[in-house]
C-alpha cells in the first residue's frame, strides 16, 4: 500500500540532492567517489572518541542523558569560545548557540527571518543544501556577481538597494563548491556595505581550519562594526560530521530568539555528542588533529591537481584552492555534467554536477570534485577514468 497524502506545496520548491541518490552506489567495492563533501573516515580519532564517550557517560550520566539546555551544553560553549579565539574572536558564552550541524544554523536563521518572496543574496555558485533551505522558505535567491577575488562589492551594494534582502549569505573561505576564497579587501567591503545599509550578513565558515597553503585571512565577522554579522561554524569538516555539532556566533540580542526557534525545532542538540566535542577541545588535541588533517588533505589535493594536469583535456579548467575539500572544474560550454554523471557512475566514479550549486540550475558545464575522501592512488585512478569520459565530450 502506498502513502497517498499530497505533500505541502512548499515541498515542490526543494530540489532533491543527487548525492543522496548516489549514496548506495558509493559504498560498492571499487567505487571511487569525488562526490560527497565528507572528511576522510581515516581521520576520525575513533579510540579517543570511544574513551571520551565512556568517561563522559560514567562521570556525568544524569546530565548527559537528561534533557539539556537549548543554547547548548555549557562546557562546550565555553570550550568553543576558547576555540574561536584562534579565529581572533572574543566571543562571550551568551553570543554562542550550539546547533545540530551548520545546516541547522542556516535553517534556524531562515526560520527567524525569511517570509515567502523575501530576497536573500548569495554567491553563484553556492552551497547546494543552503539553496535547498532558502527554497523551502520560498525565498527569492538573488545571485551576487563575482570575479577571481570573490563577490563584487559594487554589485553587492546595488543588489541590496534593489532587492532589500533579508540577509546576504557568504562562504568566504574555500567555498563549497568552488574552493574560492574571498580576498581580505572584499571581506572588509562586505562587512562595511551590509553594516552601512543595515542588512544582516551570514558568514558560513566550516572550512576555515582546512588551509593547506598561505596564511589565514581575517573573518568578515572580524570587520563587523555594526553588529550585523552572524557567524556559523561546524565541527563537521574539521572533526566528525556524525556528531552533528555546529555553532552560531551571533550578536547577544539575537541568541534568545535563535534559542526559541531551536526549541521549537529539536529542543536541543544531543548532549552526548556535544560533550565529546567538548572533551576533545579541552584535551588540547585539536591542534594536532588539524595539523594531521591538513597534511593528509594537502597531499590528496596535490594528487588531484597533478592528475588533472596529466589526464584532463586542456579545455577543462580547474581552479586550485588553498584549502577546503573541493576542486571545481569547468568544461567547455556545450558539456552537460549532469547528463554525463550516469555514465561516470557506470564507470565507478562520481562527482557532483555544477548545476546543483546554482539556484536556477543554469550553469551545466562545471563539476565539483571532492579530494578528501579517497587516498592518492584512488584519486589518480578515478581522475584517469573521469578524463577518458571527459575526452568523449570535450
Ligand atoms: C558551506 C557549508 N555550510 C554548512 C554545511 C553543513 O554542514 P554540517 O551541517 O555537517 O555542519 C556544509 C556541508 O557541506 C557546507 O559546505
Amino acid at each position: 500500500m502506498s502513502f497517498q497524502f499530497p505533500l505541502a506545496p512548499h515541498m515542490a520548491q526543494i530540489p532533491s540532492n543527487p548525492i543522496f541518490h548516489l549514496l548506495p552506489k558509493l559504498n560498492e567495492p571499487g567505487f571511487i567517489s569525488f562526490a560527497a563533501g565528507v572528511p576522510s573516515p581515516d581521520s576520525f580519532p575513533y579510540d579517543e572518541i570511544a574513551k571520551m564517550a565512556a568517561e563522559t557517560l560514567a562521570g556525568n550520566p544524569k546530565e548527559i542523558l537528561q534533557y539539556g539546555s537549548t543554547e547548548g551544553y555549557l562546557p562546550l560553549r565555553r570550550a568553543m569560545a576558547q576555540h574561536l579565539r584562534r579565529y581572533s574572536f572574543n566571543a562571550g558564552i551568551d553570543e554562542l548557540v550550539i546547533t545540530t550541524g551548520g545546516q541547522q544554523a542556516i535553517d534556524l536563521l531562515c526560520k527567524l527571518f525569511v517570509e515567502p518572496g523575501d530576497a536573500v543574496l548569495a554567491e553563484a555558485p553556492t552551497y547546494s543544501a543552503a539553496i535547498q533551505v532558502f527554497k523551502s522558505y520560498k525565498a527569492n535567491i538573488v545571485s551576487i556577481e563575482s570575479d577571481d577575488a570573490g563577490i563584487l562589492p559594487d554589485d553587492l551594494e546595488s543588489k541590496i538597494a534593489r532587492h532589500r534582502p533579508k540577509f546576504v549569505y557568504l562562504i568566504p573561505t574555500f567555498k563549497n563548491p568552488s574552493g574560492q576564497t574571498l580576498s581580505a579587501e572584499r571581506r572588509a567591503a562586505a562587512a562595511e556595505i551590509t553594516g552601512r545599509l543595515g542588512v544582516m550578513l551570514i558568514e558560513d565558515d566550516p572550512y576555515r581550519d582546512l588551509r593547506y597553503e598561505g596564511g589565514h585571512l581575517p573573518n568578515i565577522k572580524g570587520y563587523d562594526r555594526a553588529g550585523n554579522v552572524v557567524y556559523i561554524t561546524s565541527a563537521s569538516k574539521y572533526f566528525c560530521p556524525g556528531l552533528r555539532v555546529g555553532t552560531i556566533y551571533a550578536p547577544k540580542n539575537l541568541t534568545p530568539v535563535l534559542t526559541v526557534a531551536k526549541q521549537a525545532t529539536d529542543m536541543h542538540s544531543p548532549t552526548l555528542t556535544q560533550a565529546i566535542v567538548c572533551a576533545y577541545l579541552e584535551s588540547g588535541r585539536m591542534e594536532a588533529h588539524l595539523k594531521m588533517l591538513c597534511d593528509m588533505y594537502r597531499a590528496r589535493l596535490k594528487a588531484m591537481l597533478e592528475a588533472a594536469a596529466a589526464f584532463f583535456p586542456e579545455s577543462v579548467a580547474c581552479a586550485p584552492p588553498q584549502g577546503g575539500l573541493f576542486l571545481w572544474c569547468v568544461c567547455p560550454p556545450h558539456v552537460d555534467t549532469l547528463a554525463l554523471l550516469a555514465e561516470a557512475v557506470e564507470r565507478k566514479v562520481a562527482y557532483i554536477p555544477g548545476d546543483q550549486f546554482y539556484a536556477d540550475g543554469s550553469v551545466k558545464n562545471a563539476m565539483r570534485l571532492n579530494f578528501s575522501n579517497e587516498p592518492e592512488d584512488s584519486i589518480f585512478k578515478g581522475m584517469e577514468i573521469l578524463s577518458k569520459l571527459l575526452r568523449t565530450v570535450c
